[in-house]
């Protein structure tokens, strides 16, 4: 059975309420500090970068615990090679990457690439894969020669353990070069995550509640600062490289005061940057964002965002501050001016393109499997619902999805529910059915509370088995995932 909003918030009035109420503690506890609290005032340092060479980009990354300083505290994160974000991955297209996954967590773990278009099967993107404590696992991944541009991103993807391990700092980015250089100042990548601390430094534990509303992190970083700042000149065009890697939190970004365009959303170029106030960012989504300089100084924001809720009285799933994320300020001689940003290739369009077959995928939160009687003890154990696909809860055994290798579907993804769900298909990019000129592409596509979105997918190039998710992670861990094999 299906619950809709109102449904929830009558559970919410018989025991979910008291759960979340409990949870509220932890979540908004002052005693870190909030996220507008005190400037920290650093400058904005970027992950060290790795690049490939002769067509090969070859490195070990090392899962462990690690030590760091935080604002002004000692945390006990996980980090791949020791700093939070891991090192970004600059690739061509047509490159091999070979990375050797070293775990020395406690808990099994293994290694997405978020957005490529590579192939799943055995050594490559393959999100079967389970790396056990202690041990290694090769994986060889090979771009195709007409690989889309773009910032990417890698992050565990052990089904189970991935919003833990996000939310604990396991992440980085992977850049995919522009086949001719843009004509830009400068460009960085500025990952994008959250976390909540506990009294001893640690990656504080989350409440069923907590998950069943995807988590939100009392401290949001950039490239694991708390507000740093950056200085620019005035008339400076910079590339942002801009990556969610929260686990739940949505992302709406403004930088009041100077232009801002958007030159690619997840995957490849826009035909025309795009002249924006605000980017709605998903958790998993990437923008890269061309930042022109005007006089002044601003911050970079990340509004609240109403991504829906459940339990007593509306609870909003998400927070409701506004979070200060980055200092800009504009000093010193004007920079001379540049030329205009070329047009990006056409690109390709399957509105225009034969369907082969149709499929809905309907996202929802189901009572589960208790029976009435035994939903108030359920609470307690957090097993108050399944948060399902099609009715179905993840299992890896079970194929949910075939497609034929080489055709076109239409996807219709619903959404019955009172919370939105990011919806997250590995390998395939998705092109979203509307109306706008130049076709959208995306490999994360909101499919709002209570509504539903149409995407289109192209199963190029790839055969072989993977998934697709809700990228609030703690909702995939419960089980919002499918699997799918092209043939
Ligand atoms: Cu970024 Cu399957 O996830
Ligand atoms: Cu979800």
């Amino acid at each position: 059975m299906s619950l809709t909003r109102r449904q929830l918030v009558g559970l919410g009035a018989v025991g979910a309420g008291a759960t979340v109420a409990g949870g509220a503690g932890l979540w908004w506890s002052g005693a870190l500090g909030g996220p507008r609290g005190g400037r920290s005032g650093s400058d904005l340092v970027e992950p060290a970068t790795l690049r490939s060479s002769s067509g090969v980009l070859d490195l070990e990354l090392d899962a462990a615990p690690t030590q760091l300083r935080l604002g002004d505290r000692t945390a006990t994160v996980w980090t791949y090679n020791g700093s939070l974000p891991g090192p970004t991955l600059r690739l061509r297209p047509g490159d091999t990457l070979r990375v050797r996954l070293r775990n020395e967590l406690p808990e099994p773990t293994n290694l997405h690439v978020h957005g490529l278009h590579v192939s799943p099967r055995d050594n490559g993107d393959n999100p079967f894969v389970s790396v056990g404590p202690g041990e290694t696992f090769d994986y060889v991944i090979t771009l195709p020669a007409d690989h889309p541009p773009g910032t990417y991103w890698y992050h565990p993807h052990h089904h189970g353990h991935v919003a833990d391990q996000l939310a604990a700092g396991l992440y980085g980015a992977i850049v995919v070069e522009e086949p001719d250089p843009l004509p830009v100042t400068r460009e960085r990548v500025l990952v994008v995550s959250d976390l909540t601390l506990d009294d001893t430094g640690h990656v504080a534990q989350v409440s069923p509640a907590e998950q069943m509303m995807g988590r939100e992190g009392e401290w949001v970083l950039v490239n694991g600062q708390r507000r740093p700042r950056l200085a620019v000149r005035p008339g400076e065009r910079e590339r942002w490289r801009i990556v969610n890697a929260c686990p739940s939190r949505f992302l709406r970004l403004r930088l009041a005061g100077q232009d801002t365009r958007v030159l690619g959303h997840d995957v490849g170029r826009l035909v025309e940057p795009e002249q924006v106030d605000v980017v709605d960012l998903l958790p998993g989504s990437r923008v890269d964002l061309l930042v022109e300089s005007n006089e002044g100084s601003t911050t970079l924001v990340a509004e609240p965002v109403d991504r829906g809720g459940m339990g007593m009285m509306g609870q909003r799933s998400g927070r409701e501050e506004v979070v200060d994320l980055l200092d800009l300020t504009t000093t010193g001689r004007p920079a001379p001016t540049l030329p205009p940003i070329p047009a990006g290739p056409a690109r390709r369009d399957l509105r225009q393109e034969p369907v082969v077959a149709r499929r809905t995928l309907d996202f929802a939160m189901v009572m589960g499997g208790m029976g009435a009687g035994g939903m108030g003890s359920g609470m307690g154990s957090g097993a108050m619902m399944d948060v399902t696909i099609n009715g179905a809860v993840f299992d890896p055994d079970r194929l949910d999805t075939q497609v034929a290798h080489g055709t076109v579907e239409e996807w219709t993804l619903t959404n019955p529910g009172p919370m939105d769900h990011p919806v997250h298909l590995h390998v395939w990019p998705m092109q979203v059915v509307d109306d706008a000129e130049h076709p959208t592409w995306r490999d994360v596509v909101n499919v709002p509370a209570g509504g539903r979105t149409t995407v289109r997918v192209a199963f190029d190039d790839f055969d072989g088995r993977t998934v697709y998710h809700c990228h609030i992670l703690d909702h995939e861990d419960l089980g919002m995932m499918g699997t799918i094999e092209a043939v």
